[in-house]
C-alpha cells in the first residue's frame, strides 16, 4: 500500500517523463510549462489512491492518471482565456505568455493527447474507461457554459450553483476517482459509492477555491485574489450574500460589482459587504458539510480501513488547504 506521497512522487515522476519535448515548439513548450509548474495534482493521485483502496495495482492505473491531469491542465489553458486570468502556479498563464490562439491550440493538443494516454493502457476495462472519461470531460464543457451564462444573471439560485461547480469541477474530481476504481476491480456499489465521494469532495473543493480566490494568500494560492469579483462570477460567496443581505443590501452589493472602480477598490469593498454577511462563515460551513458526506460515502465502501488511508489523508489536506 503507497502512502500518499509516495503516489504524489509517482505522479510527479510520470508526469515529468510525457514526453512533450517535440516540434513545433510553439505548440507543445505551452503544454511543458503547465506541467512543470506544478499544481496540486489531486486527480491523479486520487485516481491511484481509489485504484489500490479496491486493491489493483497503481502500475497498472499510471495511464489513466496521466490522462485524467493532462485533460485537466487542458480545461486550465481555456479556462484562462475565458476567466481573464493573468496568473496561475505563481506564474503567467499561457495565453498571456503567449497569446490566446496559441492557448486555444496547445489545449487542443492536449485533449487530443490525454485521449491518446489513456488508450494505450493495456487495461481490459479500457472501453468502460473511455466512456467514463468521456463523460468527464461533456460536463466540465457543460459547466463551463453555466459559469460563464451565469456572470449575466443576478437571479441564479443556490441549486444552479451547485449543480454549476458539481459540472465543471466535481464529476472531474469524482470521475477520476471511479476510473481508479475500474481498474481496481471494484463491483458497481463500490464505484457508485467512490463517484459520490468524489463528487461531495469536489463541491467542497470548489467552494474552498471559490473562497481563496476573494480572501486567499497569493503567494501560496498562486492566481491573482479577486478574478471572480472583477469577471463578476457567480460564486457561493456571491449567491450567499444576495440571499443573506435585505433589499438595500442585495442593491449596493449589485451596484459595487458592476461598478467601474479600480479592481483592488472593488475587491476590498466587495469583501466588506461579504465580511458583513457572515458569508465567509456560511463558505466554511459549506465545505465542511461537503466534506463530512464524502467521508460518510469512503466510509461505506466495504474495504479495511488501512487501503482508505491515503484517500482519507488527501481529502483532509484538500479542505484544510490555504493555495
Ligand atoms: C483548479 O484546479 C481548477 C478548479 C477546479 C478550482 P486545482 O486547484 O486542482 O489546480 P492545480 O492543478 O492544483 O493547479
Ligand atoms: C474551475 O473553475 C473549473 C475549471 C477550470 C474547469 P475556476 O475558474 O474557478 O478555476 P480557477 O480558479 O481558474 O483555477
Ligand atoms: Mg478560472
Ligand atoms: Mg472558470
Ligand atoms: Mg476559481
Amino acid at each position: 500500500m503507497y502512502s500518499l506521497e509516495e503516489l504524489q512522487s509517482i505522479c510527479d515522476d510520470a508526469i515529468g517523463s510525457l514526453g512533450y519535448n517535440r516540434e513545433p515548439r510553439l505548440l507543445y513548450r505551452p503544454i511543458e510549462y503547465t506541467l512543470e509548474a506544478g499544481g496540486k495534482r489531486i486527480r491523479p493521485v486520487l485516481l491511484l489512491a481509489a485504484c489500490q483502496m479496491f486493491g489493483g495495482r497503481v502500475e497498472d492505473a499510471l495511464s489513466a492518471a496521466m490522462a485524467v491531469e493532462v485533460f485537466h491542465n487542458f480545461t486550465l489553458l481555456h479556462d484562462d482565456i475565458m476567466d481573464n486570468a493573468p496568473t496561475r502556479r505563481g506564474r503567467d498563464t499561457v495565453h498571456k505568455k503567449w497569446n490566446s490562439n496559441i492557448a486555444i491550440l496547445s489545449g487542443d493538443a492536449m485533449v487530443i493527447s490525454s485521449y491518446d494516454i489513456l488508450s494505450s493502457s493495456r487495461s481490459d476495462k479500457l472501453p468502460e474507461l473511455l466512456a467514463d472519461f468521456t463523460l468527464l470531460g461533456k460536463g466540465v464543457c457543460e459547466g463551463q457554459l453555466y459559469d460563464m451564462e451565469f456572470e449575466n444573471r443576478n437571479d441564479v439560485s443556490l441549486d444552479e450553483y451547485i449543480e454549476m461547480i458539481r459540472l465543471k469541477t466535481a464529476v472531474l474530481i469524482a470521475g477520476a476517482a471511479r476510473m481508479g476504481a475500474i481498474i481496481g476491480g471494484a463491483d458497481e456499489t463500490g464505484k457508485d459509492n467512490i463517484y459520490r465521494f468524489g463528487t461531495d469532495l469536489g463541491l467542497a473543493f470548489q467552494i474552498q477555491d471559490d473562497l481563496l480566490d476573494t480572501y486567499g494568500n497569493p503567494e501560496t494560492f498562486g492566481k491573482e485574489i479577486g478574478g471572480d469579483i472583477a469577471e463578476g462570477k457567480k460564486t457561493f460567496l456571491l449567491i450567499t450574500a444576495l440571499s443573506a443581505l435585505d433589499e438595500s443590501g442585495r442593491k449596493k452589493l449589485l451596484e459595487e460589482l458592476s461598478s467601474d472602480r479600480d479592481r483592488n477598490d472593488k475587491l476590498q469593498r466587495v469583501r466588506a459587504i461579504y465580511d458583513a454577511a457572515g458569508v465567509r462563515e456560511k463558505a466554511q460551513e459549506a465545505i465542511e458539510r461537503y466534506y463530512a458526506e464524502a467521508i460518510r460515502h469512503l466510509d461505506a465502501i466495504n474495504r479495511p480501513d488501512s487501503c482508505k488511508e491515503a484517500l482519507m489523508t488527501l481529502a483532509d489536506k484538500l479542505i484544510k488547504r490555504d493555495y
